[in-house]
């Protein structure tokens, strides 16, 4: 398989051919996604919602996103490896900002890394890519901000605050990301912003019209309970598979079925 380049992804966009990318956290969930080709693989700060239980990303750190990125890197062969920068690692100073960013390259393995903001965290992107580190921005509804936004709520919903986020993933761009993410924001939003951006723009609850999609993965694959976005599509029930599995497996091990002859030396 050929290996996904930051080159591959820019051409892309002026290709026209969407760019399917997915959350991963582990060694043996990348390998799979690799298998099925997906091109880009985002290790997310979401990691600390579905696989810590935390409630929100915020208490996610630098350590835990090298542990993941380590893992998914080892899984993968051909798509390129994107880490989240957590919350605290970028925004208290530039230089902060650059030594977590080298860390995530060089502890983690990734080939770029993803920060929260707009405007005001152009600088930082400007900062990171100058170091030849790829930058993946992400506007509208960024989830490190919840206490701000008062929840995870759809952005953008009203002109001005349109026109905001318009602003932000141009200054992004600007600044030398290149892609971004647009989260949580009316299809019409992301649609124009995908229009006048030249970089790909890569969309979770932000309508078709994006360049490409990302999930979490755990949200895809039915592992996160009931109470999913509306953005979500389940394509798959492992919540269920893995119930019954597990159920069948107690249920052969109270009654002596397992292990049996076969199974045993
Ligand atoms: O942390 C994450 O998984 C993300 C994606 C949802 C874009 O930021």
């Amino acid at each position: 398989m050929k290996k996904v380049t930051v080159v591959d992804i820019a051409r892309m966009k002026a290709e026209g051919k969407k760019i399917p990318v997915l959350t991963a956290y582990d060694f043996a969930t990348a390998r799979i996604l690799d298998e099925a080709g997906v091109p880009i693989l985002l290790v997310g700060d979401s990691a600390g919602m579905v696989e810590a239980g935390y409630e929100t990303t915020l208490p996610v750190t630098v350590d835990e996103i090298i542990y993941h990125t380590r893992a998914v890197v080892r899984g993968r062969e051909a798509a390129f490896v994107v880490a989240d920068m957590p919350f605290g690692s970028y925004q208290a100073s530039l230089d902060d900002a650059r030594r977590n960013a080298v860390r995530l390259i060089k502890e983690g393995g990734a080939e770029a890394i993803k920060l929260e903001g707009g405007r005001r965290m152009a600088e930082v992107v400007r900062a990171i890519a100058a170091m030849d580190v790829p930058v993946m921005g992400h506007v509208g509804l960024t989830p490190q901000s919840v206490h701000r936004m008062g929840g995870y709520k759809v952005q953008g919903r009203n002109r001005g605050d349109a026109d905001e986020i318009f602003e932000d993933a141009l200054a992004i761009e600007e600044a030398g990301a290149f892609a971004i993410v647009l989260e949580g924001v009316p299809a019409q939003l992301a649609q124009e912003i995908t229009e006048k951006l030249l970089i790909p723009t890569i969309g979770i609850g932000a309508g078709p019209d994006c360049d490409g999609q990302v999930l979490v993965i755990n949200d895809m694959l039915g592992l996160t309970g009931n109470k999913v976005p509306r953005f979500v599509k389940r394509y798959a029930d492992l919540h269920n598979t893995i119930f019954l599995a597990a159920s069948e497996f107690v249920k052969d091990v109270e009654e002596g079925k397992f292990p049996s002859k076969e199974h045993s030396y």
